[in-house]
């Protein structure tokens, strides 16, 4: 939707982007876009926080710097600003940088709720500015090589998978002031870990259409779950499990889809290359199998870098950048429909999670599920 009054910005050349937030994961931003000099021209950063944005901008050799957002969008006039704050700034963030003229690239979760994120897709321009969330597991050769031949009918239908999030976080790391609170983080790992892998799994299998699912507090002092599981159905025909957990103490990330003719496993922790992919053809389907996966995408791991360069890419074609709103907005339903199945004990479809429903409105459907 067009913002009456608001100009859409001409994408020039090299973009000028500038990054939000200055802690811990803003340096993979910073490092993708300096590794693409002729494409983006990272001019500014802001922060609340003085001494994070000293030290970083002093890091990166980055020119302007500023202690407010929306002083930086006036007088920088950034074509794509980067989202690295925590969760609960993301919404105000992602409206003003559109009504700025910027699109922005936000990292996930892309806000605290359905309710938000689809405000946010209603202030995108049709021709820009968009927004999108870094979802960076999309991005690496496996996943594009597994979707491609998934696309060209090569492994058959897809038939069960398995969709593991095994994290271990203890307690010091939820004791960071907006970590595992609905109001600040918006859930626990379902939105705050294991939303990567089944945002991956949702890129593989498509739309989903009902989930079913358990969350609980086991273990951790916090006010959302630390481990959910559910059942998911895929409108492909599919089944799934998925689990979301962040007291495993042997980590590790899995998503395994079999398919008529083929068996895909992914087995990595916070992200993969090439190597962490094998695939395992059907008895018959051994050669055509083995044939598909040996000629598809190699050589790009995944990583905010992978993603990083097909939004500026997508940017300077005029085109909305990947991971989508819509994408987006499929992810978070799903988290949606996780915590209202948990809290409701019953089987969810993606309709009811509709514009004034409890947990369209917040995650945790204003009450205290559990
Ligand atoms: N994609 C991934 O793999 C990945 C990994 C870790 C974290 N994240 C996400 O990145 C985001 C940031 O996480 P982090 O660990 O870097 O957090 P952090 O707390 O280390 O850094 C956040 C920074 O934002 C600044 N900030 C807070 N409010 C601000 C405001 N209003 N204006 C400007 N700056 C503000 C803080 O001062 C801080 O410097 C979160 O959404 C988190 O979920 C993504």
């Amino acid at each position: 939707m067009q913002i009456p009054g608001q100009t859409v910005p001409e994408a020039p050349d090299r973009l000028r982007v500038a990054v939000v937030g200055t802690g811990n994961i803003a340096r993979f931003h910073v490092e993708a876009l300096q590794s693409m000099p002729d494409d983006a021209a990272l001019t500014a950063a802001a922060d609340v926080d003085p001494d994070n944005l000293a030290v970083f901008t002093d890091r990166y050799g980055i020119p302007q710097r500023f202690g407010d957002m929306d002083r930086m969008l006036r007088e920088v006039q950034p074509d794509l600003v980067h989202l690295c704050t925590p969760p609960g700034m993301h919404h105000g963030q992602v409206k003003a940088c559109l009504a700025a003229g910027a699109s922005a690239l936000v990292e996930k979760p892309p806000a605290l709720s359905l309710a938000e994120v689809e405000e946010m897709a209603d202030a995108e321009g049709a021709q820009g500015p968009w927004f999108a969330t870094l979802f960076q597991h999309r991005f690496g050769s496996g996943a594009r090589r597994v979707r491609a031949l998934a696309d060209a009918g090569e492994l058959g239908r897809p038939l069960v998978a398995v969709c593991h999030t095994h994290w271990f976080r203890d307690q010091a790391y939820f004791d960071v002031p907006w970590r595992g609170r609905w109001d600040t983080e918006g859930g626990g790992p379902t939105m705050g870990h294991g939303i990567h892998q089944m945002d991956l799994l949702l890129a593989l299998l498509g739309d989903w259409t009902e989930v079913s699912a358990t969350a609980r507090r086991q273990a951790r002092s916090m006010e959302t779950e630390d481990v959910s599981i559910g059942h998911i159905s895929f409108a492909n025909g599919a089944v799934a499990t998925v689990v979301n957990s962040v007291l495993s103490p042997r980590e590790e990330s899995y998503i395994r889809i079999d398919f008529e003719r083929a068996t895909v496993e992914l087995r990595h922790l916070y992200g993969y290359g090439d190597d962490n992919w094998t695939i395992t053809p059907a008895p018959g389907f051994e050669e055509q199998v083995n044939a598909a996966w040996e000629a598809g995408e190699s050589g790009t791991n995944s990583g905010h870098s992978a993603q990083i360069a097909h939004v500026v890419s997508a940017l300077r074609a005029k085109e909305p950048p990947p991971v989508t709103s819509a994408d987006s907005l499929r992810t978070m339903r799903l988290v949606a429909g996780i915590y209202a199945s948990a809290a409701q004990h019953r089987t969810i479809i993606p309709g009811e999670l509709r514009r004034g429903t409890r947990f369209y409105e917040r995650m945790h459907g204003g009450g205290s599920p559990w």
